[in-house]
């Protein structure tokens, strides 16, 4: 337990700051930040060794909704999802990393980040995800979105790259290998992006903060 939980202890205070306001800097502009390296290594680990563990079973196709949504929905998005409730000590201390953040972010950004969500996704070979937004504007809704990735020794030819289509940036869009450790910030608002099919089973944990609603509740 003790060994444990010292593993997976955050980043020296200088260091995680210094992170934090990296993504802080780039979130005012351009509204996206990707940084390799960023989740500590013995937290990335201990969250691959914790997904790889769970049951098939725990993870649900991502996005079903209603029966007649169900082909559509196929076409649009291809991989399977797990919440992450936080009940064990990998996906503690993510909520709680992520928890930090949040509070980095709303001090230096004024942001207002009420709430934090997120879920594994694992996409099989062939998975892909099509180019969408996280959230529409105007609706009290996700502000920020988090993404990051558990997948060791990630090649070119493995394909699942995210690429996310700025506006005002480049068309080809800015594409992100999906490799251990790099941490994705952008404005969910603002950044629409796509997970091209991946050639070999890809892991993701995908994540939103979201302001609250000016009836002071939190929305689902
Ligand atoms: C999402 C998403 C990106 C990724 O789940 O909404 O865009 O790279 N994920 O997994
Ligand atoms: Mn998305």
């Amino acid at each position: 337990m003790a060994i444990e939980s010292a593993s997976l202890a955050p980043l020296p205070a200088a260091a995680e700051a210094a992170l934090f306001e990296r993504f802080a800097t780039a979130l005012r502009d351009p509204g996206w930040a990707v940084v390799p390296d960023a989740l500590p290594p013995a937290l990335g680990a201990a969250l691959l060794e914790h997904v790889v563990a769970l049951d098939d079973d725990e993870f649900v196709r991502a996005g079903i909704g209603r029966q007649a949504e169900r082909a559509t929905n196929d076409f649009v998005r291809r991989n399977a999802i797990c919440w992450i409730s936080g009940d064990c000590p990998p996906t503690r201390a993510w909520v709680e990393f992520a928890a930090r953040l949040r509070a980095h972010l709303n001090r230096s950004l004024m942001l207002g980040l009420f709430s934090f969500e997120s879920h594994f996704a694992h996409y099989p070979v062939g998975g892909f995800y099509k180019r969408h937004v996280d959230a529409f504007r105007g609706e009290t809704n996700r502000v920020v979105s988090l993404v990051t990735y558990l997948n060791p020794g990630w090649a070119p030819h493995d394909g699942g790259e995210l690429v996310l289509y700025p506006a005002g940036g480049p068309d080809a869009g800015v594409t992100v290998t999906p490799a251990f450790g790099t941490v994705v910030l952008f404005l969910s608002e603002e950044i629409p992006h796509e997970v091209l099919p991946a050639r070999r089973p890809r892991r993701s944990i995908a994540g939103w903060y979201r302001v609250r609603a000016l009836d002071g509740t939190c929305p689902d």
